[in-house]
C-alpha cells in the first residue's frame, strides 16, 4: 500500500476529514513548546480525560520553562500527584532546568535537540516539531499506531523492530510540508475517534480505500499487541502513627513504588493467593507481621489500633489490598540509622506533601475522623507506578 498510496488525495481526506472532526483540549489552544511539552509528557501513558484538569492547573502554576526549573521537585510532584509514572515529572522537570541553565532559556528547536531532554523520546519531539514549530516531522502514538498498523495491514508484533519501522517510515512518507501539526492531529483523532480499539468504526473512515486490515477482515488482530501481563495480587498494610498530635511519614527510595512521593509506614504481608488467603482469614496475623515490622524498622513503641479502611488498587502487573490502620506512638524518637527518611508532619503539612493515591486517600480518611484538623487537598485519579 505504500508504494501505490496517492499521497495527494490520502491528504485530502485527511484534511476534509479534520475539518469537521478534530477534538478541542486545552493544550490544543495554544501551541508554546513548552506547553505542548508538558501536554505531551502527560499524555504518555494517560487518558485526554485524566490529563484535562491537569494540564491546565499545571499551566496555571508553572506557566513557563524557568517557573518550572525553579520550583522544588516536591511542589512538582504534588502538582503531578494522581496522574502516575512520577518519573514523567521528575523529567519534565530536569528537562526545564536543562533548558534554563544549559541552553540559557532557548528551547531546542530540532528534533535531535528535543530528544537530549530527560524524558523526550522519537513521538514527543515530533509532536513538539509539527504542533508548535509547523515542521513536517512525524508521529507514531497509540492511536496512529493503531491507524497506521491497520492501513499498511502489519501482522508483526506491533513492539517488534519490523513492525516500528514500517510505522514510521510511513508517518515519515505521509506528513505534509504545509500543516504538518494538524495533519499529525488529524490522524491521531481519525485512530482515536474512527479506528477505534474495539468495533473499528470502518463505515465512516475516510482511509476505508487505502486499508489493508478492512480488505482482509483483520481489524479484529491487527495491530497485534503483546499479551497482558500477567497480575499478581498482593496484601499490603499501612500504618498511620501518631505522635504529639503528628503524623509519621516517610520518602520512598528510588528503585520503589512511588519513589520521590511522602507515605506511611507500608509493607506487604503476602504475594500470591493462598498466602493472602490465610493471613485474611485471620487478620491478628496480619496485625502482628505489621507490627514487628513497623517496631523493627522504627524502633518506636506503638500501639495498633483497629483497621479504619481497607483500599483495592492496581500498580504496574500488581493488584493490591491494602489494609489501613492506624497506632498511638509512646515514645516519638526515631532512629538515627534508618534508611528511610522517616519525618513527623501535621495534618496540614501532610497536605503539602506529594503522596501516592493511597496515601493521600488514607490521609483524607485521617483528617476526616480527626475533626479539629483541616481538611486536605483531594488527590485525583487513579495511580500508577
Ligand atoms: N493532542 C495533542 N497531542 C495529543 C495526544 N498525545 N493525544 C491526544 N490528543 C492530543
Amino acid at each position: 500500500m505504500t508504494t501505490a498510496i496517492d499521497l495527494s488525495k490520502f491528504r485530502q481526506s485527511v484534511k476534509r476529514w479534520a475539518s469537521k472532526n478534530l477534538r478541542d483540549f486545552a493544550w490544543r489552544q495554544n501551541q508554546e513548546p513548552y506547553k505542548v511539552l508538558v501536554s505531551e509528557v502527560m499524555l504518555q501513558q494517560t487518558t485526554v480525560a485524566a490529563v484535562g484538569p491537569y494540564f491546565t492547573r499545571f499551566i496555571d502554576q508553572f506557566p513557563t520553562v524557568m517557573s518550572l526549573a525553579e520550583a522544588d521537585e516536591a511542589v512538582v510532584l504534588r502538582a503531578w500527584e494522581g496522574l502516575g509514572y512520577y518519573s514523567r515529572a521528575k523529567n519534565l522537570h530536569k528537562a526545564a532546568k536543562f533548558i534554563t541553565t544549559q541552553l540559557g532559556g532557548v528551547f531546542p528547536k530540532t528534533l535531535n535537540g528535543l530528544c537530549e531532554l530527560p524524558g523526550v523520546g522519537r513521538y514527543t519531539a515530533g509532536a513538539v516539531m509539527s504542533f508548535a514549530y509547523n515542521q513536517a516531522a512525524p508521529i507514531v502514538e497509540a492511536n496512529t499506531q493503531r491507524l497506521y498498523a491497520r492501513l499498511l495491514g502489519i501482522t508483526e508484533p506491533i513492539n517488534s523492530r519490523v513492525a516500528q519501522a514500517a510505522l514510521w517510515q510511513f508517518a515519515e512518507q505521509i506528513v505534509p510540508a504545509k500543516d504538518p501539526g494538524r495533519f499529525n492531529l488529524a490522524l491521531m483523532d481519525m485512530g482515536a475517534i474512527v479506528c477505534t480499539v474495539k468495533k473499528p468504526h470502518c463505515d465512516e473512515c475516510p482511509l476505508i480505500s487505502y486499508c489493508a486490515a478492512a480488505n482482509h477482515h483483520l481489524q479484529s488482530t491487527i495491530p497485534n499487541l503483546p499479551p497482558k501481563p500477567l497480575m499478581t495480587p498482593l496484601l499490603d498494610a499501612t500504618v498511620a502513627v501518631k505522635c504529639r498530635g503528628k503524623w509519621l511519614v516517610r520518602k520512598r527510595l528510588p528503585g520503589e513504588h512511588w519513589a520521590g512521593l511522602w507515605d506511611f509506614a507500608r509493607y506487604t504481608l503476602a504475594e500470591g493467593n493462598p498466602g493472602i488467603a490465610n493471613i485474611s482469614l485471620a487478620e491478628h496475623s496480619g496485625r502482628r507481621t505489621l507490627a514487628e515490622r513497623l517496631q523493627a524498622d522504627t524502633q518506636l513503641k506503638s500501639e495498633l489500633q483497629d483497621r479504619v479502611m481497607v483500599m483495592k488498587h492496581g500498580v504496574t502487573r500488581y493488584k493490591i489490598e491494602l489494609w489501613c490502620y492506624t497506632a498511638k506512638a509512646t515514645n516519638c524518637k526515631l532512629p538515627a540509622n534508618s534508611p528511610y527518611e522517616w519525618i513527623w508532619v501535621t495534618t496540614k503539612e501532610l497536605g503539602e506533601l506529594p503522596m501516592s493515591v493511597t496515601g493521600r486517600k488514607f490521609a483524607i480518611k485521617l483528617s476526616g475522623l480527626d475533626s479539629d484538623r483541616q481538611p486536605l487537598l483531594p488527590g485525583i485519579a487513579p495511580e500508577n507506578e
